[in-house]
C-alpha cells in the first residue's frame, strides 16, 4: 500500500446546518394569549358601541317625535305701515324678504303683488331700470308699470297674483296673503285687490 493511499481521508458531504430560530423570536405564550384577549376585547367593544349607537339613535328619534321640527311660517296677514310712508311710483321691497310681497304705490292707490313666480314658485327680482320683475330660476319676466305683474317672457304661464289689501282700523295698510286675485279670472277688478287712495 502506498503512503498516499494510507493518508487519504473519505470525502463526506457537508452536513446542512439546521438553523433553529431562537426561541425568543417567537411570540411568547403570554403575548399570544394577550392577543387573543385583545381580539375578544375588540368584538366586545364593537358590540357595546353598536348597543350605545342604537340607544343614541333611538333617543334622538324619540326626542324628535316629542319636539317636532316647527317650520317658521310668517303670518298670513300683516300690516305694511301707513300710506304716507310710500311715494307715488314706488315698488317697495320692504316686505319682500319676510312676506314675499311687493307693495306698489301708483297715482291712484296701492297694490300688493305676490313675489312668487307663477312658474315654479321662485322669488323674482324687481329690476327698476328695466321696469320689470325677472325670475332668476328660469327667466320668466313680468311687466312693471303700468301693468304690474303681467307675464311677457319665459315659462311662467300666467301673471303674478295680487293679494287682498285694505286699511286697518289704525290707518295702516293691511295685507292678507291668503286672499289672492288672479288676472286670468278677471279678479283684478275686485275692490279688495286694490286700495284706492288719492
Ligand atoms: Fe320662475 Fe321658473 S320659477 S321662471
Amino acid at each position: 500500500m502506498s503512503q498516499n493511499q494510507e493518508t487519504a481521508t473519505p470525502v463526506t458531504k457537508p452536513t446542512q446546518e439546521v438553523v433553529r430560530k431562537p426561541k425568543q423570536d417567537r411570540p411568547p405564550d403570554d403575548d399570544r394569549g394577550t392577543w387573543k384577549m385583545s381580539r375578544r376585547g375588540f368584538f366586545s367593544m364593537a358590540g357595546w358601541m353598536a348597543f350605545f349607537g342604537f340607544i343614541f339613535t333611538s333617543t334622538i328619534g324619540a326626542l324628535r317625535f316629542m319636539f317636532p321640527r316647527v317650520l317658521y311660517e310668517p303670518p298670513s296677514t300683516f300690516k305694511a305701515g301707513y300710506p304716507q310712508d310710500y311715494v307715488i311710483g314706488e315698488v317697495s321691497e320692504k316686505y319682500k324678504d319676510d312676506f314675499r310681497v311687493w307693495i306698489i304705490r301708483d297715482v291712484n292707490g296701492f297694490y300688493a303683488l305676490s313675489a312668487i313666480c307663477t312658474h315654479l314658485g321662485c322669488t323674482p327680482r324687481y329690476l327698476a331700470s328695466e321696469n320689470k320683475f325677472k325670475c332668476p330660476c328660469h327667466g320668466s319676466g313680468f311687466r312693471g308699470a303700468p301693468e304690474f305683474g303681467i307675464n311677457f317672457e319665459g315659462p311662467a304661464p300666467r301673471p303674478l297674483e295680487r293679494l287682498k289689501i285694505t286699511l286697518a282700523d289704525d290707518g295702516q295698510i293691511l295685507i292678507d296673503r291668503n286672499i289672492k286675485f288672479l288676472f286670468e279670472k278677471d279678479e283684478w277688478t275686485n275692490p279688495e285687490s286694490f286700495l284706492k287712495l288719492g
